[in-house]
């Protein structure tokens, strides 16, 4: 079983998911999506490190962060190619997809019925005023965020049309969202993380301020998950078809949850820190799974 890992954005995450798979016997490939060429002219046309001009049977990936929009739709592209070649791919990119673009997520959970806050998407600064000057009100702002935002970078609110940057600064697209209010006193939202549509782990994160992100301060706290809650977020992840993901929850002042946003390529050291499952062991035990359903030798009956 020939399998890569391209986990190149940290050494903590990597270093579990390498961990993980030489103790399930694989012995993983690293490699950087930033050094996979390719190249036509005789041969497979995409060269991955590692692998003498073969492909390998599977990729677990932590991330694709090209840096560009350039770069980054390369590495989709890359990643395409190993699907349709037969690689598994983990997360798949077209889950990729679908997550990293806000507006998709949302229009995705709000079509299965999932509860989420009420998200408007448009393209123009005039469109947006006019759903600003409808829906928000200074006790009831609009959250505006970046569409391939990440890290509770970038959020801001916005209570009139005038709080509203220009359309560059927003990359030509503003993603408008209804502000929840929490039940409780203080700033607390929840992460589900989920592997083929179970609960792996969950926390609360408990923030100085409405964005609640670990890199933004929110401290990981242990939480005895409600039933309720695991479902939706089991719920979300079909919605988007992910494999392995983060899903934000946040409770609204009715103490009903709500689906916020689902991450394809999570980071999970914050949640590791409460619990006591080993993250990074069961996104490999998933992974490897399906990377043994895919390539399992097909029987030929004798004639
Ligand atoms: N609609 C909202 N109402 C209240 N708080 C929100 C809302 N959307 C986001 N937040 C806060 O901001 C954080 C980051 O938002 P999120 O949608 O998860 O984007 P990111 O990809 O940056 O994590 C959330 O975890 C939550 O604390
Ligand atoms: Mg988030």
């Amino acid at each position: 079983m020939r399998v890569g890992l391209a986990a190149d954005n940290g050494e903590w995450h990597r270093s579990r998911l390498f961990a993980a798979l030489r103790a399930s016997g694989i012995e993983p490939v690293l490699f950087s999506l930033a050094d996979v060429k390719i190249v036509t002219g005789g041969g497979e046309p995409l060269r991955i490190p590692g692998f003498d001009g073969e492909l390998p049977d599977g990729v677990l990936l932590r991330t694709i962060s090209g840096g560009t929009f350039e770069a980054t739709t390369m590495r989709l592209g890359v990643l395409h190619a190993l699907v349709a070649a037969g690689v598994v791919v983990w997360n798949d990119p077209r889950a990729i997809e679908r997550c990293v673009d806000k507006s998709m997520t949302s229009l995705l959970i709000a079509r299965a019925g999932i509860p989420t806050p009420d998200t408007f998407v448009v393209s123009t600064r005039e469109a947006a005023a006019d759903i600003v000057r409808r829906e928000a009100t200074t006790e009831r702002p609009l959250v505006l965020k970046p569409l391939f935002g990440s890290q509770g970078k970038g959020l801001r609110l916005v209570a009139t049309p005038d709080d509203l940057p220009d359309l560059e600064e927003v990359a030509r697209v503003y993603y408008l969202q209804r502000f929840v209010p929490r039940r409780m006193q203080g700033w607390r939202d929840y992460r589900v993380f989920v592997c083929e549509g179970r609960v792996i782990a969950a926390m609360a994160r408990e923030g100085e301020g409405w964005i609640t992100n670990v890199h933004q301060g929110g401290r990981p706290t242990p939480w005895a998950m409600p039933t309720e809650a695991a479902s939706l977020a089991v719920r979300a992840t079909q919605a988007v078809d992910v494999s392995y993901s983060g899903v934000d929850l946040i409770e609204d002042g009715d103490g009903r949850f709500q689906v916020l946003e689902v991450n394809s390529m999570p980071s999970w050291s914050g949640l590791q820190s409460i619990s006591e499952v080993d993250i990074g062991e069961a996104v490999v035990r998933g992974f490897l799974k399906a990377v043994y359903a895919a390539h399992r030798p097909t029987v030929v009956a004798a004639s």
